[in-house]
């Protein structure tokens, strides 16, 4: 084979991954959207505390997976912050049981994987070194625990790409910081200084994209299938919270994609800009949970902690969001799942 070939075959192989996440209604949306891309390959599902107790993660999670027929490893991660005291779910935004109160529920078939979701990426690190892409969308303490479990694990990393913080855009849990920032700063501000490859997809574009309820609807009545039954289900209730919120996403009752953007991002790097800089997190205080950027450059500071110990990360600043809009529906709507049991 020659080189070219070669290369030509590695830029078209699926790229491992290792989703990192709290599910939470637009978690789900994002787990199905990393299930029907033909460049994403799932080799793991590794749960945390956030939008819901991490137990409940941890079942959401395969229930997701059975519904729709996958059988990836799911195993349950951090329960609670790295050093501060754990907050109380945001029911009122995901529902009771974080896929927006689905109700009866099929009978459970899976069981998950009995590690813990750090030695889980640390295992899998190990086993292919160079080749797994971690995509964390909730609060960062399995990646921080896994740091420390392997304080290799940056050289073993491909990369990670997250979402969570933000840079310019107002914050959504405080005027300067994102949820699953400020849901654990110490464990973010590990992640953030590790020194492995990383791009921040935050606020900045994930308040670019607006997926309407009936994006959702379509999907459902195009599969007429219980996976995407239970995504329309989830996202009417979250599509609620936000509408009530944000009058521009009101008029089309609906909601922000954020974790979405984190695949789109890997899948699609093209559809956005991005700035590159060093990024820390503000671990307590009123800046609790804050992203700090610093856009000048190689500018020295008299401030401890911006030097080049501090890694330079790349953030996302604007997306395509119409395109990104197309890329989300045109990839749901593809012949990615199971027929569905008649019922
Ligand atoms: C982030 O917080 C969670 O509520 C969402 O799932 C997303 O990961 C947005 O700030
Ligand atoms: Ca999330």
């Amino acid at each position: 084979m020659t080189s070219a070939s070669t290369q030509n075959r590695q830029s078209t192989q699926p790229r491992k991954v290792i989703y990192d996440t709290d599910p939470g209604v637009d978690d789900a949306m994002a787990l199905y959207f990393a299930l029907a891309h033909p460049g994403i390959e799932l080799v793991g599902i590794t749960t945390t505390f956030g939008n819901v107790t991490v137990e409940q993660a941890t079942v959401n999670a395969l229930y997701l997976t059975q519904l729709s027929g996958h059988d990836i490893p799911v195993t349950c991660g951090v329960a609670k912050p790295w050093a501060m005291p754990g907050k109380p779910p945001p029911t009122f935004i995901h529902g009771d049981d974080g896929l927006g109160n689905l109700g009866q529920r099929q009978p459970a078939k899976r069981q998950r994987d009995p590690r813990s979701s750090a030695q889980f990426i640390v295992d899998m690190a190990r086993a292919h070194p160079g080749e797994i892409t971690l995509v964390p969308v909730g609060p960062l303490g399995n990646l921080a625990l896994a740091l420390k479990l392997e304080p290799e694990l940056p050289k073993l990393i491909r990369e990670v790409v997250l979402m969570g913080g933000t840079v310019i855009e107002p914050g959504n849990v405080s005027p300067v910081a994102e949820a699953n920032i400020w849901n654990d700063p110490h464990a973010a501000d590990l992640v953030f200084t590790a020194g492995w490859p990383l791009t921040m997809v935050g606020l900045d574009v994930t308040h670019q994209l607006i997926l309407p309820g009936a994006l959702f609807d379509d999907i459902a009545a195009h599969h007429r299938h219980p996976a995407t039954d239970a995504l329309r289900h989830a996202v009417a209730f979250y599509a609620d919270f936000y509408s009530n919120l944000y009058a521009h996403v009101g008029a089309v009752r609906g909601c922000y994609g954020h974790d979405v953007l984190a695949f789109i991002r890997l899948v699609a790097p093209e559809l956005f800009t991005t700035l590159n800089g060093r990024i820390r997190v503000t671990t307590d205080g009123i800046g609790q949970g804050q992203t700090m950027m610093h856009r000048r450059g190689d500018m020295f500071f008299v401030q401890p902690g911006w030097g080049d110990d501090c890694p330079v990360s790349t953030a996302c600043l604007t997306v395509d969001a119409e395109a990104a809009k197309a890329l989300f529906l045109n990839t749901l709507m593809s012949p990615w799942l199971p027929a569905a049991p008649k019922h």
